[in-house]
């Protein structure tokens, strides 16, 4: 069985007012490739800066290896 590599679980990252995310969820297995799709402004840009730990998020997180990471900067 593929191991799950990265997560994110129901995220939810705002801009001020804005809510960009409202319970965003992407799962990566070992071995897999992802595309994140959609139209300008659906999220995209900020589900990747959730996982690089450069965007706050209320409610959430991310996991490495089951291991949770959420707000984990990138070069830690
Ligand atoms: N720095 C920011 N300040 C305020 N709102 C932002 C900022 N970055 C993104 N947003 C808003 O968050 C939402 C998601 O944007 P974004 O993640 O950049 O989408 P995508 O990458 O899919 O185009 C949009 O409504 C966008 O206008
Ligand atoms: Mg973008």
């Amino acid at each position: 069985m593929k191991e799950t590599l990265l997560k994110v679980e129901n995220a939810h990252v705002h801009y001020g007012g804005v809510n960009a995310l409202e319970g965003a969820s992407v799962s990566l297995d070992e071995g897999e490739i992802v595309a994140l799709m959609g139209p300008n402004g659906a999220g995209k840009s900020t589900i990747l800066k959730t996982i690089f730990g450069l965007a706050e998020v209320s409610r959430g997180r991310v996991l490495w290896h089951e291991r949770a990471i959420t707000s984990w900067r990138i070069w830690r």
